[in-house]
């Protein structure tokens, strides 16, 4: 019999600090920096994002978004035997969060480890745990994407800190003799290394280069725009699908408008769009898993829909899966 994994519960969790752009924008007065609501509104849609306390993690968060989506699976954390994290900002160089999450959890044992794909940070974990569980190497697995982006944003810089928020989500993926995760597509571009970074590393006790994060926006979305399309189009082939099977696009939350091109290039109307942008902001390997637990939370996902998840970043990568609920 061929084994499958499929989605069992999903969670997610923001810090409770919500700073609107009314607040932002104040804050950033204070220091000269000019913007308003409304650039910030016309341009990205983002109209509040949460901001994490000093002190609290990504494996905080992760775990707050991981015990949400085992209540909702109905596991316990001894279930679980594979538990990856999708992060840029991890609590430290190493170990990884999900091992310093799985500690936390109390449910050792089972492999953690964390993957690195920036925005696209999820698609990727999701696509990694669905190969490790059709393997037969886990059966229950957390995928997580938690973010503190608040941390490595530059407040001088007005072009990219009013666009990105903290926050995580969850998914307990599980082997299933019914399709579940039905296609993947996942690719890098090392070329676009320096469009999107936070070009600064540890060496001798000290940072060497500038650790806060730095993109060039003009090119990041055109590049999003063309490499989301060609994804969603690759994992509909794959699965023997066609754009009217999908029920819900649950793109990485990045700007309203390159979701709205995406739509219409995918000839789906925004109804069939999770859009959590407004409230969250831009929560990088965080966002899909939030957004697709918003969904099923309002009641707007139900069981056995088609959904499309797409995720793009710095890297320069990009990726989607398909799945039935
Ligand atoms: O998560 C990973 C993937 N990331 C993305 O997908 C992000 C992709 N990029 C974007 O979403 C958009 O490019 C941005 C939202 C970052 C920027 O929107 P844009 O329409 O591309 O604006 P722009 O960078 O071309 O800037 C337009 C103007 C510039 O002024 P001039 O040169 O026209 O006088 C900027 O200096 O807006 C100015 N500007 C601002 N003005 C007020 C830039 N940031 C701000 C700001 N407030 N916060």
């Amino acid at each position: 019999m061929s084994r499958y994994s499929r989605i069992t519960g999903t969670g997610s969790y923001l810090p409770p600090h919500k700073v609107t752009n009314a607040e932002l924008v104040s804050r950033l007065a204070a220091k000269g920096i000019e913007t308003s609501d409304e650039w910030i509104v016309e341009r990205s849609g983002i109209g509040a994002r949460h901001f994490a306390a000093e002190g609290v993690f990504s494996s905080d968060l992760g775990l707050e978004a991981a015990k949400n989506a085992l209540q909702a699976a109905g596991r316990i954390a001894q279930d679980v035997d594979l538990i990856i994290v999708a992060t840029s900002t991890p609590d430290m160089v190493f170990p990884s969060t999900a091992c310093i999450l799985q500690g936390k959890l109390g449910c050792a044992g089972g492999a953690a480890f964390d993957v690195q794909a920036v925005c696209s940070g999820f698609v990727y974990a999701l696509t990694v745990a669905d190969a490790l569980i059709k393997a037969g190497s886990a059966r229950c697995a957390l995928v997580i994407g938690a973010e503190i982006f608040s941390r490595i944003l530059d407040f001088n810089d007005r072009g990219t800190c009013v666009l990105f928020g903290d926050g995580a989500g969850a998914v307990v993926l599980e082997a299933s003799d019914t399709p579940g995760i039905l296609s993947s597509d996942l690719h890098a571009d090392g070329k676009h290394v320096d469009l999107l970074c936070v070009p600064g590393h540890v060496s001798g006790g000290a940072i060497a280069g500038v650790p806060l994060l730095k993109m060039e926006g003009q090119a990041v979305f055109k590049l999003a725009v063309g490499v989301l399309e060609s994804a969603a189009h690759a994992v509909l082939e794959k699965a023997g699908k066609t754009e009217t099977d999908i029920d819900w696009l649950i793109p990485h939350q990045a700007n309203i408008r390159i979701m709205q091109s995406t739509a219409k290039k995918l000839k789906l109307s925004m109804d069939k769009v999770i859009v959590t942008v407004g409230e969250h902001g831009n929560t990088s390997a965080a966002s899909i898993p939030l957004a697709l637990d918003f969904g099923v939370r309002s009641g707007k996902v139900q069981r056995g829909q088609t959904l499309l998840l797409e995720g793009v970043g710095g890297g320069f990568t990009w990726g989607a899966v398909l799945l039935n609920f």
